[in-house]
């Protein structure tokens, strides 16, 4: 008979948002009067700028003529999107990027799992706690943790603890790790990097031969001037990271499917010979062979976000959640929470009234309020009696869903 991958078995129930999906599905069955406001997986609820719309619809109409037909294109992406994307994303911030280094992927999600297609299994891994659960989830199902402790850590996994203690940035580890992932603005805590801190991450690197998976899903969040936007604008990064970039939460393109990452051209590791091999051989290896690249329509359409008319509209998307953003940290503290994030962030970080665990809080919002976040502890054991708000959705419902937690939990 045939076998199975028995990593899976190792998985905890079920990914975060299904299971929470799940739990909203179960409770609006049993309420079907309830007028659910959803305020937990970061997704866009503002339409798609409209210079992206245009662009995708004069690129549906030349898919539809015989003479502007295009069939596959390159695996890595079209020139031309990756060309605007390492002039406008990195070189204006002072990073070395060249296009040759941007690989176009339909998400950073799929992208961070992939990657480790290309890595050892003997690597030592560290991730922050609580962590975007993708990058633990991987590397369970690729074989790189033992089993899932009590608490939900697993075994061979160094976690790194980011709390409001050590103001949500990881420690650098005393021991050795070789590979790192790192998300700033941060998924599940809103919270940033200074450069100086970043710096820090990398000389750790450098020292050490490790390699840092860095996750920039969010940058576009970021309104402080002083904050590094890539990890690239660090010295030192082009020869340790690998970055992560997505227009999902951007340009709104969850729906639509667009992200890069960026390969440097001289990021190294060994072979089991000892050999130093080029990281960026391996991925473009790996994506020719498993990936026929992302839809010309769609890449027309991430084109447009560089566009002046593209740039106002993303702006002004972004502006909008940050406003929202804005809203639930204001009146969550007015409520007497303590709130962290949502500045240069989508996300709000909230610490559970009356010590309540982050899935009772769940609970009570959902019954109480009939609002749907996400539980702290889903990202993490040192996530336990926190709990995310995200800012993806209409004013209206921001504003509706914070006056129903005013009331039900003012202190
Ligand atoms: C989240 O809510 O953490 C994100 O939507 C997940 C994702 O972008 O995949």
């Amino acid at each position: 008979m045939a076998t199975i991958n028995d990593n899976y078995l190792k998985l905890k129930a079920g990914y975060l948002f299904p299971e929470i999906a799940r739990r909203v599905n179960a409770f609006a069955q049993a309420n079907p009067e309830a007028k659910l406001i959803k305020l937990g997986i970061g997704d866009v609820t503002e339409p798609l700028p409209e210079a992206c719309c245009t662009a995708m619809l004069k690129a549906v109409e030349e898919m539809g003529d015989r003479t502007t037909f295009k069939g596959y294109g390159p695996e890595q992406g079209y020139n031309w999107l990756r060309e605007k994307i390492a002039a406008h994303d990195f070189q204006a911030r002072g990073c070395e990027i060249e296009a040759a280094e941007i690989f176009i992927s339909d998400g950073s999600k799929c992208d961070t799992g992939n990657i480790l297609d290309i890595f050892g299994n003997n690597n030592v891994i560290a991730v922050t706690d609580p962590v975007y659960p993708v990058y633990v989830d991987t590397n369970v199902m690729a074989g790189n943790t033992g089993a899932a402790k009590d608490a939900g850590e697993y075994e061979g996994l160094v976690y790194l603890p980011i709390t409001a203690e050590n103001n949500f940035t990881a420690e650098i580890p005393s021991q050795k790790v070789d590979l790192i992932y790192l998300c700033f603005p941060n998924n599940p805590t809103g919270a940033t990097a200074s450069k100086a801190h970043l710096q820090a991450w990398v000389d750790y690197a450098k020292a050490n031969g490790s390699i840092i998976f860095f996750d920039a899903a969010y940058e576009a969040f970021i309104s402080d001037s002083t904050l590094p936007h890539s990890i690239y604008e660090i010295e030192g990064a082009r020869d340790c990271a690998i970055e992560f970039r997505s227009f999902s939460k951007n340009a709104g393109f969850t729906g639509t499917r667009c992200a890069l990452t960026v390969v440097p051209k001289t990021l190294k590791a060994k072979a089991a010979d000892g050999s130093d091999v080029e990281i960026w051989k391996l991925w473009n290896r790996r994506q020719s062979t498993k990936f026929n690249g992302v839809s010309y329509i769609v890449q027309r359409g991430a084109e447009a976000v560089y566009s002046e008319q593209g740039q106002a509209q993303v702006k002004g998307l972004i502006s909008f959640y940050l406003e929202n953003a804005k809203i639930i940290r204001e009146q969550l503290t007015a409520a007497g929470l303590s709130v962290y994030g949502g500045v240069n962030g989508p996300y709000v970080w909230v610490k559970t009234p009356s010590g309540l665990s982050s899935w009772d809080f769940f609970d009570k919002l959902l019954q109480n309020c009939n609002v749907v976040g996400t539980p702290g502890s889903g990202f993490g054991a040192a996530g336990e009696g926190y709990f995310r708000i995200s800012a993806f959705n209409s004013r209206e419902n921001v504003e509706k869903a914070m006056k129903r937690i005013m009331e039900k939990f003012k202190v």
